[in-house]
């Protein structure tokens, strides 16, 4: 096992038979931490980026099987934040000294791609990096808010086994998701993906192929989070991911891709209180503090237990911050690009 993380910290490139025997062995775990940990440092320094985060609609036209915002959960009280509010939640964010905000929903068919381009020209006239996290788009709408001036968008392959995700994501397509993230890196969006660790049936294997999917796709960003069940969806009874094999994968994804942006996830510090902690402490270098106004928070419920439920956004950003700075890590001063995207733009 020593040789296997020695030789991913040097060259950065596993086999899938490699990454599937670091995935199995229960005995490394705090050596590969540790490993990622160093790569991480040495790549993207000790800086720790913040991203506010705006969940401006829990509206979803689709029914993924996991999650706590699909159409058919009737018992959640829908919201959406109208587009004044959206921008002068950006305002504050900004006024906060947060450098990126952004901006995440269900797949809302009201946020058409006009109101987005209003949204998207309001919040760039601020200064901020935006990041967009609202799924599945066409080719155009991707551009049109590229054009009004979106920087980055977030979209997670979930898993990279399609008959899971066909599983999961029911009248949704895999290909057409892989077509997504190919629009965004093709139209010089940073592009950030993830995964899910621990859904029904998922395997070791296919979670090897996911990390080697995001270098394949040439990833700036990696989101990874345990499943949670949730108690309002078909999966509520399903056992759930657990935080060590999500820390695994994360570890694992930054050994491979060692100059990314990975996020420290909510999920992972849904499942204990030092997750996050783990996480910055095991290749992670991003953190999303939610600024949503507390009002609407608990009904953007993607799973249970989401540590940031009850809080103000002051109150979130000052509990991420006290972190950061009990880790020893300094907050990122200007607003974290992913340092593989800033490369390539070079070239
Ligand atoms: N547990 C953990 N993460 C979830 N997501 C959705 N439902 C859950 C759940 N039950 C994640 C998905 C999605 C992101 C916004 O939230 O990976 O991409
Ligand atoms: Fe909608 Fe995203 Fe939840 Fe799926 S994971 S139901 S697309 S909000």
């Amino acid at each position: 096992m020593k040789n296997l993380l020695a030789k991913a910290a040097e060259t950065h490139s596993l086999s899938k038979e490699e990454l599937i025997a670091v995935l199995n062995d229960d005995t490394c775990m705090d050596e590969l931490l540790q490993t990622a940990d160093a790569i991480r440092q040495k790549y993207v320094g000790d800086e720790i980026h913040l991203r506010g985060l705006i969940e401006f609609s829990n509206f979803c036209k689709n029914n993924c099987l996991y999650c706590g915002l699909r159409r058919d959960n009737k018992k959640l009280e829908r919201y959406r934040i109208d587009i004044p509010t959206i921008i002068s939640l950006a305002e504050y964010a900004k006024n906060m000294g947060l450098k990126t905000v952004v901006l995440q929903s269900g797949e809302d068919m009201h946020f058409t791609a006009e109101r987005m381009v209003e949204i998207i020209k309001g919040i760039k006239s601020l200064g901020l990096a935006l990041t967009l996290s609202i799924g599945e788009k066409s080719t155009e709408e991707y551009e049109a808010y590229r054009k009004a001036g979106a920087d980055r968008y977030l979209i997670r392959i979930e898993t990279t086994d399609k008959k899971l995700y066909q599983d999961n994501d029911p009248d949704m397509s895999w290909e057409n998701r892989v077509r997504c993230m190919n629009d965004l890196k093709s139209q010089g969006y940073e592009l950030g993906s993830g995964c899910l660790v621990g859904l029904p049936e998922q395997t070791i294997e296919s979670l090897a192929d996911d990390i080697l999917f995001f270098k394949e796709m040439n990833c700036d960003m990696i989101g990874i989070g345990p499943f949670i069940p949730h108690p309002e969806t078909p999966l509520k009874d399903a056992k759930g991911g657990t935080l060590d094999l999500s820390l695994k994968v994360m570890a694992l994804t930054r050994l491979i891709l060692p100059d990314i942006n990975i996020p420290a996830t909510t999920a992972m510090e849904a499942l204990a209180p030092d997750g996050q902690a783990r996480a910055l402490c095991g290749g992670a270098n991003v953190i999303m503090p939610n600024i949503t106004l507390t009002d609407y928070r608990k009904h953007y419920q993607l799973y249970p237990g989401k540590t940031t439920t009850g809080y103000t956004p002051a109150e979130s950003l000052n509990k991420v911050i006290n972190k950061i700075e009990s880790l020893g890590r300094t907050v990122g001063k200007g607003c974290g690009r992913s340092k593989k995207w800033l490369k390539e733009q070079q070239e």
